[in-house]
């Protein structure tokens, strides 16, 4: 039934359910531009397949995005869709926020919430994203205590799913227009103050560590590492096993 209401996700469709294995895993089989969500995921993922733990109460959706040719969208993806979440956060008062690189939403040295891209067939990439909210994963899972945040410890316990998903969603279907109309570079600048001043980092690529300051991404990308000689190393991010913070 038509009831003449504006959608809240316009552009978007919206599958609902209240149990996933993993939300990622449901979407890979829809259209560009539907969005799954669910109240809980028993096997959440995150990158590296690491476990993501979801509980009820935190924000657990995938949306199906267009790939864009000719761009390699599964490097960039995490990071267009990092900023839209970011960008959506900001404008609901969740703050001091940053990206690290390159997939995490942090508050200071806490983890609000991560991105995982995946892409089951060429001309699609399935963007998960993860944000708790009312949830606390610290009680779910004991090594992670002391490691995250939620929008309820800053003190957004208010703001209900359904508001946090519109703003998400409008924020992506914008950021996503820039990204393909215009290319990644024309989204680089609003990167720059999200990665907050240089932090020290340990980056591990195939068998061996780079450590030093990271300054940013390139043009596609790439994070660029100051090491302790001052040269500036752009390292392949397909190819990072990870980054930790030191
Ligand atoms: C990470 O920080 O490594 C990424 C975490 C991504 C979690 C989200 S929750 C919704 C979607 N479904 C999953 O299984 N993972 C992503």
């Amino acid at each position: 039934m038509n009831t003449g209401a504006a959608s809240p996700f316009p552009g978007w469709t919206i599958i609902d359910v209240d149990h996933a294995s993993s939300t990622n895993d449901l979407a890979a089989r829809e259209a560009p531009w539907t969005v799954v969500r669910a109240r809980r995921q028993s096997a959440g993922r995150g990158r590296q397949n690491r476990a993501w733990v979801s509980s009820e109460g935190g924000l657990w959706l995938s949306a199906v995005l267009p790939s864009p040719p000719p761009e390699p969208a599964a490097a960039t993806a995490p990071l267009v869709v990092g900023l839209a979440a970011a960008r959506a956060l900001d404008g609901l008062g969740a703050r001091p926020l940053r990206l690290r690189w390159p997939n995490d939403l942090m508050v200071d040295d806490k983890k609000l919430g991560g991105i995982l891209a995946e892409r089951p067939a060429p001309d699609r990439v399935v963007v998960g994203l993860g944000i708790n909210v009312l949830n606390d994963p610290e009680r779910d899972d004991a090594s992670l205590v002391g490691q995250t945040t939620s929008l309820a410890r800053l003190g957004l316990a208010g703001l209900s799913l359904g508001d946090l998903s519109a703003a998400i969603l409008d924020a992506l279907y914008r950021t996503h227009a820039v990204w393909v109309g215009r290319g990644f570079l024309a989204l680089l600048p609003d990167f720059e103050a999200l990665w907050g001043p240089p932090r020290p980092v340990c980056v591990t690529v195939d068998q061996t560590t780079v450590s030093g300051r990271f300054l940013g991404i390139d043009a596609v990308g790439n994070p660029r590492i100051e090491t302790a000689s001052g040269a500036v190393q752009v390292i392949y991010g397909p190819r990072v096993w990870q980054l930790i913070e030191t």
